[in-house]
């Protein structure tokens, strides 16, 4: 199925997950749209690309998602581009750790818009010519944090719920109608990237556990579910079989499970 596909737009697409998808995808000769929010960072990733893939054709569009007029206008600037997206990916996003009452409420605002309403008004503009021409994916970057309530990291939890038991419903949606669309949840336990810093989670003793993977690793799930077309894949299979087992202790288990886990390194 993957060799059907020709292009990929991905969000987030600067660093972390998003790159080394972008790698990966290159180096299966899809032509890539970058999306980011900043330019200097899109550039060095063009850059890096191009060094491994000199061949490749890639895009860097910055943009603010969170600002729906600016997911809006990307919509307009890649309907311009002479290509059709074939795979869309949502990854763009961010965490704000702490007590409700201790976060940025503005943050959290845009840290909804990016990751729900960037996600929702993205799928929606390329779903309909998806459908239409029966091919396409759409990959929806959730997180394990969407199967359970997040004490610390509530208001992310949450979005990353939406994106998770929205994205299964829509491919449900599309399977019932025949249709060759692809969507998937991609659910990662914690990856080491820059959302560590941007979510200042340093003192977080979530990243020091034996679930912590590499983003190539989520890089080569996402690649791996697209080939097998599977719609929900928790990447590295002994970490998608633990989170089944996980998944039948009683949520109570699973939210002091989950509170241990982002406890600070000082308690
Ligand atoms: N790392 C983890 O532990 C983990 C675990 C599960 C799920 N995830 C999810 O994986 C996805 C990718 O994160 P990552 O770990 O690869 O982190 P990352 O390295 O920090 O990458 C985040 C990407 O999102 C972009 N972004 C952030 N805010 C944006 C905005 N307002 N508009 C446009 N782009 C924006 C960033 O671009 P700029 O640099 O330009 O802001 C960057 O390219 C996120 O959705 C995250 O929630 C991460």
């Amino acid at each position: 199925m993957l060799s059907n596909y020709r292009s990929a737009l991905i969000t987030g697409g600067s660093s972390g997950i998003g790159f080394k998808l972008a790698l990966r995808l290159a180096e299966l000769e899809l032509k890539l749209v970058l999306v980011s929010e900043n330019q200097e960072q899109l550039i060095h990733a063009k850059k890096s690309i191009l060094k491994q893939f000199p061949r490749c054709h890639v895009k860097v569009m910055c943009h603010d998602l969170s600002d729906h007029e600016a997911v809006e206008d990307l919509c307009v600037k890649v309907k311009q581009l002479d290509t059709d997206i074939d795979i869309l990916v949502n990854n763009a996003g961010f965490a704000t750790w702490g007590n409700l009452l201790d976060t940025d409420h503005n943050k959290e605002r845009s840290m909804m818009s990016l990751m729900i309403d960037g996600t929702y008004t993205l799928s929606r503009y390329f779903i309909s010519q998806m459908v239409s021409k029966d091919l396409g994916c759409i990959v929806n970057v959730s997180s394990i944090a969407a199967f359970q309530p997040n004490p610390t990291l509530a208001t992310y939890g949450a979005c990353k719920s939406w994106i998770y038991n929205w994205t299964r419903s829509i491919s449900e949606e599309l399977s019932e109608l025949g249709s060759n669309v692809q969507c998937i949840a991609v659910c990662p336990t914690p990856v080491r990237t820059n959302f560590q810093k941007s979510a200042s989670m340093d003192d977080s003793k979530l990243f020091d556990s034996p679930f912590t993977v590499d983003p190539d690793d989520v890089a080569e799930g996402i690649i791996k579910a697209i080939k097998s077309k599977r719609s929900r894949v928790v990447p590295v299979i002994w970490l998608e079989m633990a989170q089944k087992v996980t998944q039948r202790l009683p949520e109570s288990w699973r939210i002091w499970i989950g509170k241990k886990m982002l406890e600070r390194k000082d308690v």
